[in-house]
């Protein structure tokens, strides 16, 4: 999920309820045939490389919470799983996501995702995201106690923030961490990030030295903006998910320090 304007196409909605601003139930959803093709397409897909290519916390996380590959999964039967394990849950949101409902929703463990999927001419590349980026790419995540207690102080930290050069240096650590972060495992280089779980062309580009890829370091991630139009041409590879959750205690410390001169 991203804090992007989205169009609300408004379709497959009439049995959505309201719950409040911004969020929607999921309650009586059901999807064609063919959109559940394309999840299953989709899936089938990025399962003949993830196994290789992902890290242990996200593969494990998909059997975690039992991710249907053939069907899109309601949220009610991923919560169930998810819930017990790290107290995070999903919630489906419906078009623009405004920044303070963004990460006041994180910092309540909730994740918000969308419930559309892609349309099957466009399998590749979207540039909104869709319930196969947020559910499939970024949920599985969220089981990891350390990275579901990292996103949590992120989004809480955010939430205390009024300016936009922290804005901006949150903004690019999300980016450089869960949309396209990398993780060494077993003196490997692994993917975590929904950016790369969703997609094919880019992930497959760390694997054949496409993006120049460097020790993870806060400093770095922070000051570097990020375009959302090519391949990320920079990635970090953290040490472990301590390592991210630490980042945002450091921001912590240092904004605060900050406050006080
Ligand atoms: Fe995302």
């Amino acid at each position: 999920m991203e804090v992007a304007p989205k169009e609300s196409s408004g379709k497959n909605h009439e049995a959505l309820k309201m719950e409040g601003a911004g969020f929607i139930s999921h309650e009586g959803k059901t999807y064609r045939e063919e959109e559940n093709e394309t999840w299953k397409i989709l899936c089938q897909r990025r399962m003949e490389k993830l196994p290789k290519t992902a890290s242990k916390a996200w593969l494990q996380g998909l059997e975690k919470l039992d991710m249907p590959l053939d069907r899109i999964p309601l949220f009610d039967e991923l919560n169930e799983r998810l819930e017990p394990l790290t107290g995070w849950t999903v919630r489906a949101v419906d078009g623009f996501i405004p920044a303070e409902m963004f990460f006041g929703s994180m910092a309540r463990r909730e994740f918000p995702s969308t419930l559309e999927v892609r349309s099957q001419d466009s399998l590749e590349y979207i540039q909104e995201p869709d319930i196969f980026h947020d559910v499939f790419g970024h949920v599985p995540m969220h089981t990891d106690p350390v990275f579901a207690d990292f996103v949590q102080e992120y989004g809480q930290l955010a939430t205390e923030l009024e300016d936009q050069d922290k804005f901006d240096a949150l903004g690019r650590l999300w980016w450089y961490t869960v949309e396209f972060g990398l993780v060494e495992e077993d003196e490997e280089v692994k993917l975590y990030g929904s950016g790369h779980m969703s997609s094919f062309g880019e992930a497959d580009n760390v694997f054949i030295g496409g993006p120049e890829i460097r020790p993870f370091d806060l400093d770095e991630v922070i000051s570097t903006p990020f375009r959302i139009d090519i391949y990320q041409p920079v990635l970090w590879v953290a040490e472990g998910f301590e390592q991210l959750r630490d980042s945002v205690a450091e921001l912590r410390r240092r904004w605060a320090e900050e406050l006080e001169e």
